[in-house]
Parts: structure tokens; C-alpha cells; sequence
């Protein structure tokens, strides 16, 4: 799936100040070895490891186009890696993820497998957008389900990975972690219109469906959803509440 940096960049502000609420869950510490997953750009790997003193901070990412805009950002202690999350072996100290882990499927064994690669001690803060059941992702899920892109897909409609805060609770406490925090926020956005609500869409949940679909059906796709997102948000500006769930916890072994 090709991401457009971009794009992904367009929204900035709003994309950015979930990282407050989850970088404000890690517990600081020097001399650490931490791991971003699906860090893509790394312009908030950077960020996480300028929290960090002499730490060793690691930036994973599948994707070569986000890494692309990473690799300027490489310094002492900074560096990134053409890795999915899938793939990830080694022992750290913390375990971050900052809106990417939604792209990463089966979080009930994901979830113990994370926890397993954590030193004694060592913690897991993560940050994923919970806003599937959204009217503009179900309206997505209702045009993949029409012609011509039923066909097109083979009935292929994006299935949400990502599980609720109890269940989330429920994998730490049962892995063994202490200090468990988990909580769902709503993060309230205005949008100019029903086309900033498309590009916003465009540049995260649709690349699913578009890496899918040969041109010009991709084109068609976004189309047919624009028409809907006009009739529901006829006008400006638009209230886009956004929903994303944090959950943070420590792998026992913690020094007193
Ligand atoms: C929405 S962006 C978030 C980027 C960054 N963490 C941030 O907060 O700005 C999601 C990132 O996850 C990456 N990604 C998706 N699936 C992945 C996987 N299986 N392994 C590694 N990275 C993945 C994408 O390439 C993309 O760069």
C-alpha cells in the first residue's frame, strides 16, 4: 500500500496533538532502548527521542516512501529501519506507536507478541484511532460494497483491527503488565467541508481501497464517496469528532 507523505502531512495539527496525550503516558527515562512502530516520517520519532536522553530510539516503518522523509532525521542515538511490525525481534525498554498499529492485524496476538519483546521493567504506549465506526468509514465500507467495486475488490471490504479499551485492558492485565492505562478520547475537529473530509479520509483509511483498485476505478471510488459525503455535509464547516484509544502498561520487573 503506497502512502503519499503529503498527503498523510495535509492534516498536521490534528494528527500531531494525539502524540501529546500518548508521549505524556511514557515514563522518562536516560540510556533507554526504544522502538517506534510505523514510525513514518519520524518527524515525532525525533520528537519521542528528544524526551529520552541517551537513548538508543529505533523507527521502524513498512512503508519506503514515509521512511523516505525519515532518513534526514538520522542522528546519534536516531535511526530508522525498513521493517514491518510483523518482523520485529530484539528486547526493548519501551514500545511506542503513534496511529499505526490500526494497519496491523490480529491485535489479540499482536498485542502478547509486543509485550514478550519487553526488557523486565520495560513499557508498551500505544495509539490507535478507534474511528471505524464513524459514519464517513461506514459510507467507505458501503461504496466498496457497490458496483463496480464489489467486483472489483472480490467483496473486499476493510475490516477494523482494532479492538475495544476493555479488550485492550484485558491483554495487558493478562500478559502480565502492571501500571495498565487505557482510556478512548474524542478529538473534536472542524473541517472546511465535505472535500476536506474526503482528503482527510484519502490520506489514511482509503489508500486501502485505492491500492486495490486499477485506474480510473480508484478515481470512481472517490468520487461515489464525495457524492455521499456532499448529501451528508451539505455545507461548511463540518463537526468531524475523532475517536482514538490509548493504552499504555510495564512488563513486570520494574526496579523500585
Ligand atoms: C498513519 S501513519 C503514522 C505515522 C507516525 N507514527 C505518526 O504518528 O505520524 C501509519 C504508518 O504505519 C505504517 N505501517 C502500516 N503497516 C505497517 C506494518 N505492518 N509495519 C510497519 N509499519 C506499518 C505506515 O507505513 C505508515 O507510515
Amino acid at each position: 500500500m503506497a502512502w503519499n507523505p503529503e498527503l498523510y502531512g495535509k492534516f498536521q495539527k490534528e494528527r500531531f496533538a494525539p502524540f501529546e496525550d500518548l508521549s505524556g503516558l511514557v515514563e522518562i527515562r536516560e540510556g533507554i532502548d526504544v522502538v517506534d512502530l510505523g514510525c513514518g516520517t519520524g518527524e515525532l520519532t525525533r520528537r519521542l527521542s528528544d524526551m529520552l536522553p541517551r537513548s538508543r530510539v529505533l523507527g521502524i516503518d513498512s512503508s519506503p516512501e514515509m521512511l523516505g522523509k525519515a532518513a534526514p532525521r538520522v542522528r546519534p542515538g536516531l535511526d530508522f529501519e525498513l521493517l514491518p511490525v510483523q518482523d520485529l525481534g530484539g528486547e526493548w525498554d519501551l514500545v511506542f506507536s503513534n496511529a499505526a498499529l490500526q494497519w496491523v492485524p490480529d491485535h489479540p496476538r499482536l498485542v502478547p507478541r509486543l509485550i514478550s519483546l519487553l526488557k523486565p521493567g520495560g513499557q508498551i504506549a500505544v495509539q490507535v484511532p478507534s474511528n471505524h465506526v464513524h459514519i464517513t468509514q461506514l459510507l467507505a465500507g458501503e461504496t466498496a460494497g457497490e458496483e463496480p467495486f464489489r467486483s472489483a475488490l472480490g467483496g473486499w471490504v476493510r475490516q477494523p483491527s482494532v479492538l475495544t479499551i476493555t479488550e485492550y485492558a484485558e491483554l495487558l492485565y493478562e500478559n502480565g503488565c502492571t501500571g495498565i492505562t487505557v482510556f478512548e478520547k474524542v478529538f473534536p475537529h472542524a473541517l472546511d467541508d465535505a472535500r476536506a473530509v474526503l482528503e482527510w479520509l484519502s490520506g489514511t483509511v482509503l489508500l486501502s481501497y485505492f491500492s486495490r483498485l486499477q485506474p480510473p476505478l480508484d478515481e470512481a471510488f472517490r468520487d461515489a464517496l464525495m457524492e455521499k459525503l456532499e448529501k451528508l455535509y451539505p455545507e461548511g464547516p463540518v463537526f468531524y469528532p475523532f475517536r482514538r484509544i490509548f493504552f499504555s502498561g510495564f512488563r513486570a520487573g520494574r526496579p523500585d
